[in-house]
């Protein structure tokens, strides 16, 4: 019999990287993989189509009158570059310090296999599941759910439920259970600098017409005050003002000071909008990232070229109160404003999602808190997070059901980055921890 580790390790082994069309093939082929696994537990379940990624999902007999709570998830992962950094290859899964190291590991096949195992274990022990449970398994996450919310709005009858579990997000620390109650949205944009008709040689024209990088970088530039502030005009104008029993809350959490984002990121000191500690910065104000940035010469050595385009992309992530698609066309009318003489610009407007919050002491949020107690056997610390998980809100907004984050994923895991990895301890416990939910979530 494959050991609950075995099965994990199968489901880390497809390399389900739903933004590169070479793996549209193994994509498919890992939800066709955990559909098996859902039948095999006696749940009703498809794979249902969708014009990108197919989606899993998988339900028990529905009984009336039982609570019903939705597991969502995500199968599909991101890109492995840069390949030459991981210390073990990202699709061949192994357990080292007390880690499960691949590709996917916390983001988030680990997460939500221990709600897929939290479940097949109720079954077997307990013959049946205490409530009504669908699982909805998503392979475009990764990409922005493009698929997704025209699922849900055809959907709305089968997927109705109570509540929602995800576990998609951060521990704050080793052995220190944590429920999210709150995601930062998020708004991205591109941006083109276009210059003179062609590259150019830096002596025979430079100096007398606009260099497009040159330009690129005082837009960027444009965007902060050297304190870390935006000045994009009108960013903050929304901005929901955290609470002062959350700032209190927030200051007793462990692993969540100054010094410990500091360690964690390997920055010298802390930086960014002023008047705040780094945890509250990140859970509970706006940013504008720059997430790339090029043009010109780019390889080895010198070369005088003066680029004809420059290029940069940016994210922004947004709090409760910010509408995405208002703040994404502030950033573009600032860009537009502070263009300098001599180029021009494009402006593509790529994803948003708006900010998620709910109220953590909701008779949910207890279930959720105690659920953790149990399994991790101490009392939760309630955070926000500074990542984004779009549908969640989206699912708030067609559903009409709030979301219980239950993160497992540590500082170190190194998502979206080389060397992702998964706590042993968190996925064992992961499993304990979906079983006391359920329950939990039955008795209300
Ligand atoms: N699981 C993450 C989000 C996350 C990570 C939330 C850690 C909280 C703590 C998710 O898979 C993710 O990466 N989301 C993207 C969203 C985007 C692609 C729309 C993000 O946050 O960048
Ligand atoms: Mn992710």
């Amino acid at each position: 019999m494959p050991t609950d580790l075995d099965r994990l390790f199968e489901h880390l082994r497809f390399p389900s990287i739903s933004t590169d069309s070479r793996h549209v093939a193994d994509v498919r082929a890992n939800a066709e993989w955990l559909k098996g696994q859902f039948l095999a537990m006696g749940l009703q379940t498809e794979l249902h189509e969708t014009p990108g990624h197919p989606l899993v999902v998988a339900r028990n007999e529905q009984i009336a009158g039982r609570p019903t709570v939705l597991i969502y998830g995500h199968y599909d992962v991101q890109p492995v570059d840069p390949l030459e950094l991981w210390e073990s290859a990202p699709f061949e899964p192994e357990v080292r310090d007390g880690k499960i190291w691949g590709r996917g590991g916390a983001d988030n096949k680990g997460q939500h296999f221990v709600h897929l195992l939290g479940a097949e274990k109720t079954i077997q022990e307990e013959g049946q599941l205490p409530l009504n449970v669908i699982f909805l398994i998503e392979g475009e996450e990764e990409i922005g759910s493009p698929n997704l919310v025209p699922f849900l709005k055809e959907h709305v009858d089968d997927l109705a439920c109570d509540i929602i579990a995800v576990s998609d997000t951060g521990m704050v620390a080793p052995s220190v259970p944590t429920l999210g109650y709150g995601l930062r949205g998020i708004t991205c944009l591109e941006v083109t600098v276009k210059g003179p008709s062609g590259d150019l040689h830096s002596g025979v024209y430079g100096g007398c017409v606009a260099n497009p990088a040159t330009a690129a970088a005082r837009m960027i530039a444009s965007l902060h005050h050297a304190d870390g502030k935006i000045a994009v005009e009108g960013f903050y104008d929304d901005v929901i003002a955290l609470e002062d029993w959350e700032r209190e809350m927030w200051a007793q959490v462990p692993g969540a000071t100054n010094q410990d984002f500091l360690a964690t990121t390997g920055s010298p000191v802390p930086f960014g909008e002023p008047g705040y500690s780094m945890a509250e910065q990140l859970w509970a104000r706006p940013t504008v990232e720059v997430n790339g940035m090029g043009g010109g010469y780019q390889g080895e050595g010198s070369k005088t070229v003066l680029p004809a385009e420059a290029m940069f992309k940016l994210s922004c992530r947004l709090v409760p109160g910010q509408d995405p698609d208002k703040v994404q066309q502030q950033v573009e009318d600032h860009l537009r404003k502070h263009l300098p003489t001599g180029v021009t610009v494009e402006i593509y407007k790529g994803h948003s999602g708006k900010a998620y919050h709910n109220d953590p002491h909701s008779i949910y949020g207890k279930a959720a808190q105690a659920a953790l107690a149990k399994s991790f056997g101490r009392e939760p610390v309630l955070i926000r997070e500074g990542g984004s998980i779009p549908i969640i809100q989206d699912m708030k907004e067609i559903l009409g059901a709030d979301s219980l984050m239950l993160g497992l994923a540590l500082p170190d895991c190194q998502i979206h980055a080389p060397n992702e990895n998964f706590a042993v301890e968190n996925f064992e416990k992961g499993i304990e921890m979906s079983r006391e939910l359920l329950k939990e979530l039955s008795k209300i």
